[in-house]
């Protein structure tokens, strides 16, 4: 009894030898995350990111196993990044890890306190319960990362009413981590 294993290229993330689903998100979808949230309707059918998982079953008790790449770009100075949520069931964690590209991890927890950890082939992220997360690529190749999370997770996109509280741009040809003002 050998049953043969899903694969994934580790210096590029493509997943083979298995059912796959392949979720897309383009730049349209995404003009509420931008702050020139109105750029983003310049290009509305650019790919942003493409998630690829294996599909298999889930469950409680369950895992997911998916590799995000995130493109290249910016809209207005701001580097392209994942739309990024809270999990629905808080509590539950997730690890993410770099295969390839430059870019940062953007975490913030329930009370709104943010930090960033720089992504790359082999880094190892390990996003705690209640806590958001969000990808940025601000390199010039694509960003991809493998992700392992509880399939009862779920996606909870609308519990950070005010948005992340940095935000990652270009200026003056480098990256910039800013604090988010809100009045
Ligand atoms: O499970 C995850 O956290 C990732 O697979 C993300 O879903 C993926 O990076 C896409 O980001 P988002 O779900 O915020 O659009
Ligand atoms: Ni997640």
């Amino acid at each position: 009894l050998l049953i043969q294993p899903f694969q994934l290229a580790w210096a590029t993330g493509a997943l083979s030898h298995g059912p796959l689903i392949r979720k897309t998100t383009l730049l349209g979808d995404l003009s509420a995350i931008f702050t020139d949230g109105d750029a983003t309707q310049l290009f509305p059918d650019r790919p942003a990111y493409a998630v690829d998982m294996f599909d298999t079953p889930g469950g409680e008790g369950e895992l997911y196993v998916g590799v995000t790449h995130l493109y290249p770009g910016k809209v207005g100075d701001e580097y392209f990044m994942t739309r990024g949520h809270f999990h629905q069931r808080r509590e539950q964690g997730e690890v993410y890890f770099g295969l390839q590209g430059e870019g940062l991890l953007l975490m913030q927890n329930q009370q709104g306190q943010a930090w960033t950890e720089p992504v790359f082939a082999g880094s190892v992220h390990i996003i705690p319960g209640y806590t958001a997360h969000r990808l940025i690529n601000t390199g010039s190749q694509t960003l991809s990362a493998l992700a392992v999370w509880p399939s009862t997770a779920g996606h909870d996109y609308t519990s950070l009413p005010h948005g992340f509280a940095l935000r990652v741009i270009e200026k003056a040809g480098k990256v910039r981590i800013m604090a988010v003002k809100h009045g």
